[in-house]
């Protein structure tokens, strides 16, 4: 036989015999415990009900990439071919939100902590929570925001579909988004789900899982201990600015200007620096600083105490407005830290 030949019967042998490997029935394996495992398959398996916004995928034109460039574009190509509308004039998602992972531990909402490990990775400092983990919530616009947004937070509460057009709508100051284009930002959310490794487990509680998969033990308890593990929900605090602007906040340890610059630079500088989601402009020129150290103890929106815990007020569609910072977002220490950080650029 020649060597053509040999090649030719070898390949669709091989043809042959793949699918046949691919269709013999496999056992069905005991599920057992990975890193990479998806924290929704996880929960599945220790009895708990999926969540309701899984995405429809049967929907003419949803895709995980249109979801993606919505969130990180503002628009995409639509289902006929044509670039969409825009969502937003002012904003696009991440303006306030992250996409990946940003706090160490999982099962607290600490400021502190975020500001470090988002600026270990380089990542902005931002008023809304991270979409990474977003699906594995349970409900939405927690505590206090039922005072900003009222009724409408009743229907967002415990529906992820209704908290994504919340946030087009009023926090981007934009449009009512397709069915299609909300489908397509949960299939792109379900991209960001958490995984087993981010819950930070020990090898006991591992271990204690992994029996609970293979049926020899307690499931229900497995669950309570994972669930212990991440936020089912972001807590949100509304607190007010100090009552005395010029003292400022009461704060235990002593303001550290350098902690401030963290800020500075993965929040403020985010949105303001040429003008990227404001008209307000900020760099770190002396001139940004003293500007603002004028008005640090004044009752005016360049107030940093102002405008970081009330944000400023949006007109519906006509402006862009800066959302504020919860307590969990950024601690009354860290506006001290920021302040100190001001004061001191300012006077160089
Ligand atoms: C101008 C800032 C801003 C923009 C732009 C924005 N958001 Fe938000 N979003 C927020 C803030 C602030 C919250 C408050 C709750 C939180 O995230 O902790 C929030 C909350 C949410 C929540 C609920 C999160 C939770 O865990 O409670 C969802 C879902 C959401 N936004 C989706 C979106 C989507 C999708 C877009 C883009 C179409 C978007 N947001 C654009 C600021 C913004
Ligand atoms: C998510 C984006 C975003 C972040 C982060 C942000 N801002 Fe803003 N900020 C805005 C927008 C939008 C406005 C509205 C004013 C405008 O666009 O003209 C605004 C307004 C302001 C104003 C009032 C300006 C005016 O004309 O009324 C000040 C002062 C300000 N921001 C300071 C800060 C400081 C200090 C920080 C950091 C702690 C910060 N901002 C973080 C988006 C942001």
């Amino acid at each position: 036989m020649n060597k053509a030949l040999i090649l030719f019967t070898g390949l669709t042998a091989l043809l042959f015999l793949l699918p046949a490997t691919q269709l013999a029935p496999e056992p069905t394996p005991t599920p057992s415990l990975q890193d990479d495992m998806p924290l929704s398959d996880l929960l599945r398996q220790l009895g708990e009900a999926p969540a309701i916004h899984q995405a429809r995928m049967d929907l003419p034109g949803v895709s995980v990439e249109r979801g993606r460039e919505l969130a990180t574009m503002g628009y995409t190509t639509k289902p006929s071919g044509k670039r969409s509308k825009r969502i937003s004039r002012f904003f696009v998602c991440t303006a306030c939100h992250n996409l990946e992972r940003e706090d160490p531990d999982l099962s607290r909402s600490d400021p502190q902590a975020r500001l470090k490990y988002t600026a270990e990775r380089q990542m902005p400092f931002l008023q809304g929570t991270t979409f990474y983990g977003l699906v594995n919530r349970r409900s939405f616009y927690n505590d206090d925001y039922e005072k900003k947004y009222g009724d409408l937070v009743k229907l967002a509460r415990h529906n992820l579909r209704a908290a994504i057009q919340l946030c087009a709508v009023e926090c981007s100051q934009g449009r009512e988004l397709d069915p299609w284009e909300v489908e397509s930002l949960l299939a792109y959310f379900w991209t960001l789900e958490l995984k087993v490794s981010d819950l930070n487990l020990s090898a006991d509680e591992k271990a204690m899982l992994e029996k609970a998969l293979q049926g020899k033990a307690d499931k229900s308890s497995a669950l309570k201990m994972v669930h212990q593990h991440y936020l089912l929900g972001s807590p949100a605090s509304f607190v007010k600015p100090p009552e005395n602007r010029k003292e400022g906040y009461a704060i235990q340890q002593e303001a550290e200007p350098e902690n401030g610059r963290l800020i500075y630079q993965n929040g403020c500088l985010h949105c303001h620096l040429n003008q990227r989601f404001s008209q307000f402009n900020l760099d770190e020129n002396p001139d940004s600083f003293r500007f603002l150290r004028k008005h640090i103890s004044r009752y005016s929106r360049y107030s940093i105490y102002q405008v970081i815990r009330y944000g400023t007020t949006p007109l519906p569609g006509k402006k862009a407005y800066m959302p504020h910072y919860t307590l969990e977002r950024m601690s009354n220490k860290q506006i001290e830290d920021l302040r100190a950080f001001i004061e001191w650029q300012a006077s160089l």
